[in-house]
């Protein structure tokens, strides 16, 4: 399943095509995932360890580090982790912890000259080099090159950041062949951070399928948007999931090779395992599901436009983000509702059907990684 994506002129073909025989893109096969997949602790610490750590995962948008001393802190598989852009304009990622007695350096975002610990101010640069120790004299013979702050890899690609926590970094060359989702030209709006009670998983499906369109968001997107039609493309351990809008009927009056699609769908581009990049007319939203613990999941939201600039642009961006916002509570409140039902007890296994293929290639790549068997 390692295609590449369809162009922009193939999509709204495709789409103009389901729309005609009430069709959708359909999987493979149905897929039944085992609902301890999403209450043990043993799965849940297997998914940190062998799947999280060991992907490049996207860590937040270059935007969010425009300049030199820019840095962004948070956790990142249950690590403490700090990207900042150095003065030769270089990102680099760092196990956030002062290595004199390991308090976290940093919290949250901004920009600083150097990182100085609030504790007894040692000071790094944003090279992660420990430059200042004050009264090093108490340190006899300290070698201040063995005592930089612990770098992890860290990489810019398509306008974001990677980073990779344990080792080499498992490439299936996918991650490679994404488009530059966010050019030069596209600044940081928000940042928006919700903690909630669902397993990260839960939240991450809610993304993935238009088969929840009219029972879940009637009122918000569905007056808009089709329900269950859609394109699923999958490249490497990745998914792209296109939501058509009504309006994409006037495509049909365009010569094929000219047809474009901004402005006509949504695309949902889903970075295994935790990344989501929602397009929309006016934004893009990228958001983080960072797993705190089996049934607890914090969302980063990482709003960006490319219209910022002038005025009818940011009130469009206003009016496109208190719309998409409705929509998003919807989703968080299925997800909530799902989660509480795993005490029900009803289900051994959830049967994902074959609207939802985009799921079942997710959770057929974690299955892979964390070495079970197939089911
Ligand atoms: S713990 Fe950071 S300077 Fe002491
Ligand atoms: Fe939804």
């Amino acid at each position: 399943m390692n295609g590449m994506l369809a162009d922009e002129p193939e999509i709204v073909e495709r789409i103009l095509d389901h729309i005609d025989r009430k069709s959708t893109d359909l999987s493979d096969g149905v897929w039944h995932e085992p609902v301890e997949h999403y209450t043990s602790q043993a799965r849940f610490s297997a998914e940190i360890r062998q799947v999280f750590r060991k992907t490049a995962t996207p860590f937040c948008p270059s935007a969010a580090l425009p300049d030199t001393g820019c840095y962004v802190a948070r956790d990142a598989a249950l690590t403490p982790v700090v990207a900042v852009r150095g003065g030769d304009g270089k990102v680099r990622a760092f196990r956030n912890a002062c290595r004199h007695r390991g308090v976290q350096l940093v919290d949250g975002s901004g920009c600083k000259k150097a990182l100085t610990c609030r504790y007894h101010a040692w000071t790094y640069g944003l090279d992660g080099q420990l430059r200042g120790i004050p009264d090093e004299h108490g340190f006899p013979g300290i070698d201040k090159a063995a005592y930089g702050l612990v770098p992890i890899q860290a990489e810019e690609r398509s306008g974001m950041v990677f980073v990779t926590q344990d080792g080499a970094e498992i490439r299936d060359g996918a991650t490679e062949s994404l488009p530059d989702l966010f050019g030069p030209d596209w600044r940081l709006l928000t940042t928006v951070e919700q903690e909630f009670a669902a397993n990260w998983k839960i939240v991450a499906e809610g993304f993935l399928e238009g088969y929840h369109i009219r029972s879940t968001h009637h009122d918000t997107f569905f007056p808009l948007q089709y329900d269950n039609i859609n394109v699923v493309e999958a490249f490497g351990r990745n998914s792209r999931i296109s939501f058509p809008y009504r309006r994409i009927e006037k495509l049909r009056k365009v010569p094929p090779a000219e047809r474009r699609t901004w402005g006509m769908l949504t695309h949902v581009y889903h970075l295994f395992p935790n990344v989501m990049i929602a397009t929309f007319p006016t934004n893009m939203i990228m958001t983080v599901l960072e797993p705190l613990a089996v049934d607890r999941t914090r969302l980063v939201t990482y709003t960006l436009s490319n219209l910022a600039g002038h005025e009818e642009g940011r009130a469009a961006i206003a009016q496109g983000r208190n719309f998409v916002a409705l929509g998003a509570a919807e989703d968080r409140d299925v997800a909530c509702a799902a989660q509480r039902g795993l005490a029900a007890g009803a289900n051994d296994v959830f049967t994902f059907g074959l609207f939802e293929g985009a799921i079942r290639h997710f959770h057929r790549n974690l299955q892979t990684l964390i070495g079970e068997t197939a089911s």
